[in-house]
Parts: structure tokens; sequence; C-alpha cells
């Protein structure tokens, strides 16, 4: 499939070209934990700020509305000269953007301000079309979202893709006809998106572990107590999944129970007042184990809330991944943090910046965000 880059939208100079990124970082307060997707996004705006395009960058940070890209901003500002928009829907967008000069950057606030961007309603796409003449894709680690500036953009501009979603298939299409043994690990939070997904894993990998606040979603609708441990609301139609020998999850898992104090627990002796929070040791021992043996290990998630200090099992897991003989291809935005954290860049054969979308990728070897950009073409 011939994939349109940067370098195909000709006559760059004194052109507006909207760059969706994903600068979704992980913050605490408003400092940014980390910037992998950041640094990862610059080769594209570096590109265009050359060819003395003007550049108009849109990003989602965090959930909804309440997240801003003011420290984003901050942060680039010690890389570049860049200016910010805190409403895309004012006159004051319009004239910011029409008094931009060649090769400057843009950036307009959190797309999730309005709740258009994630109905992918057509009036929004209209609407931040009229501030470009081109568009470039490179949030590949929200491609999975069928949201207007993903999806009802490309539809009204020439488009492209940037070079950091270019590397991410260029890396990531390896691993869509994986060897074998083929073990898959995914934890983290986000239940709805990754549940799907995890149903396709069965099919295709040897081995599928499932940790984090995923696993305690198995045990719920297996019936098992899991005391006042996190679990996203509603049935994911896991029972059957449970049964199929390939999926495993932990056998043992860090608690802190009801006096608030930490314990090691069996999986099936949770008790009520218990909150699951981590893998356990014998968990990332059997892990080890089928790890060792992998020709190709994908990870995605956590396996226990870090962000509360209940990082072991995460950072052990990381390490054993960090010394793998096969292949490791690990994405996510929390699961790219704890990378940097324990200064691990470098050990593995790729980082994705994706989570949902480096599993869906995976899964089906297309996005929504990709289609959007490769039909319009083929309709032509
Ligand atoms: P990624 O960004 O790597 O794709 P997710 O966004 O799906 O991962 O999940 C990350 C979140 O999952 C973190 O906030 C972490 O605290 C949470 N998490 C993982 N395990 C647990 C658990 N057992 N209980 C509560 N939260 C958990
Ligand atoms: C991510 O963090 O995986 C991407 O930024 C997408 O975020 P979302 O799950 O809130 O759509
Ligand atoms: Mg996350």
């Amino acid at each position: 499939m011939n994939f349109p880059s940067p370098r195909d939208l000709k006559d760059l100079k004194g052109k507006r070209v909207i760059v969706r990124a994903d600068w979704n970082v992980p913050m605490e307060g408003n400092a940014l934990v980390e910037d992998y997707r950041i640094r990862r996004s610059l080769p594209t705006i570096e590109y265009l700020r050359k060819k003395k395009a003007k550049v108009i960058v849109l990003s989602h940070i965090g959930k909804g509305k309440e997240s801003s890209l003011r420290p984003v901003v901050a942060y680039l500002k010690r890389e570049f000269d860049i200016g910010f928009v805190p409403d895309f829907r004012t006159q004051e967008a319009r004239d910011v953007v029409a008094h931009m000069k060649e090769g400057s950057v843009v950036v307009f606030e959190n797309l999730r301000i309005d709740a258009r961007e994630e109905k992918n309603d057509p009036a929004l796409a209209e609407l931040l079309a009229s501030f470009g003449d081109y568009y470039i894709n490179d949030a590949f680690s929200a491609s999975h979202r069928e949201h207007a500036s993903i999806v009802g953009l490309p539809k009204l501009l020439p488009s492209a893709f940037g070079f950091l979603f270019l590397d991410e298939l260029k890396h990531l299409s390896m691993a869509l006809k994986p060897a074998h043994p083929f073990v898959f690990v995914t934890g983290g939070a986000k239940v709805s998106t990754k549940m799907p997904l995890m149903k396709k894993f069965t099919r295709l990998a040897d081995t599928v572990f499932v940790g984090g606040a995923l696993a305690n979603n198995f045990f719920k609708e297996e019936g098992m107590q899991i005391g006042k441990s996190f679990v996203e609301k509603g049935t994911f139609g896991l029972r059957p999944l449970f049964k199929k020998k390939n999926v495993v999850l932990p056998v043992d898992v860090v608690v802190l129970d009801k006096t608030q104090n930490r314990a090691v627990r069996r999986a099936d002796h949770i008790e009520k007042g218990d909150r699951i929070l981590d893998a356990g040791p014998a968990t990332l021992r059997a892990l080890e184990e089928v790890i060792r043996k992998a020709k190709l290990v994908v990870w995605n998630g956590p396996l226990g809330n870090y962000e509360e200090g209940f990082e072991e099992g995460t950072d052990t897991l990381l390490k054993i991944l960090a010394k793998a003989r096969g292949k490791t291809i690990l994405g996510g935005g929390d699961t790219i943090a704890l990378i940097e954290k324990l200064k691990l860049e470098g050990s593995f054969t790729f980082v994705s910046t994706g989570g949902g979308a480096m599993l869906d990728y995976l899964a089906d070897g297309k996005l929504p965000g990709i289609d959007a950009i490769i039909k319009k073409r083929t309709r032509k």
C-alpha cells in the first residue's frame, strides 16, 4: 500500500498545514511525566518549518475537556517559538492563524473541549478544515478513534501521514505475521478499548496474559471475590475467554487490605475489604518462564496502579523484557512512562506511541485513521 508522506504535499511554502498530533502525555499537576510522544512528533513539525509552512497543531489531552495543552506548549517553548489558541471556536483563532508567519507553529487547545470531536460531528471537522490547506495525521496513537480530527478532517483536505505515523507502520507491520511462540501481555485500565482486541489476540498469540485492572473484570465476570478493586462497569463477554487454555491471569496479586496494609494474596483468596493493585511474585515468575521461550512479545498496559506506588510488577516485567531474546514490542502512554523511569530506552525492539491504537492495528492490520486517508485516495 502506498502511504502519502509530508514529502508528497507540494509547494508547502506559506501553506497552512494542520498536523493532528497526539500529545496526550501523562501529567502530574502541570509537569510532564515524560515526553516520548511529543519527541516522536517533532520530525514532521521540523520538516514543515524548514519548508516554511504555517503549522497548526491539533491534539487531545486526557479524558474529556478537563485537561489543557498549556503545559505542553510551555514545555515546547524551550525548543522553538510556538503560539497557543485557547479556544479554536473564536474570532481570536482566525486572527492568530491569519497573522501566522511562514515557518511558525500554533497549537490549538485540547480538541475535546468541544464535544463534537468525540462525536465525529462533521460541523467540527469543517470548522477545523477552514484553518488549513493540508492535513497531516501524525497521531498514530489516537487513530483507533473515529473522532472528527482523525476521520472527519481528511475527507475535507488533501492529506498525508506524518513521519511518526509512517515509522509506526514500518515497525509494527513486522508483527502482523508474528513469529511463534508469540506472547501477548496486556494490562492497564481501558477495559472497553482493550477487551474486543483481547478476543482477537487469543486467536493470534500462543499465550495471552491479562494483568492490571483488566484482570479484575475477568475475575468479576467469573463470579470471584474482588473486594473493592477497580473494574470498568459493564460486561464484556469474558467468560468464554476465561476457559481458553492460552489465556493466563494472575495467580497472585498485591492488595491493599481494609487496614491499608499491603499483602500478597492468591487471586482466588481475595477478601471483601481488599483492593487489587498489582501482580504478585508468583505471577511474574510464571510470566518470565513464558517470555524466555518467546520469539515475539507484544506488551501494552501497566500490571498495577503505579501512580499509587504499585509499580513493582510492571518494573519487574520491564526488566524481564529488556533481557528477552525474542523481539519485544511495547506501547501505550502509561507503559512508556514506566520505560523512561527505569531508563530502559533502547532495550526493546520497538516502543510504539500507541496503546489501544497499537493493539487495534496489530489485531486488524488497519485503523480508522488509516482508512480515512487511504480510502479517500483510492476513491479518487
Ligand atoms: P496504556 O496507557 O499503557 O495503554 P492504560 O491507559 O490502559 O495503559 O492503563 C493505565 C492505567 O491503568 C494506570 O493509570 C494504572 O494506574 C491503571 N491500573 C493498572 N492496574 C491497575 C489496578 N490493578 N487497579 C487500578 N488501576 C490499575
Ligand atoms: C492514548 O493515550 O492511548 C491515546 O492518546 C488515546 O487516548 P483515548 O484512549 O483517551 O482516546
Ligand atoms: Mg493510558
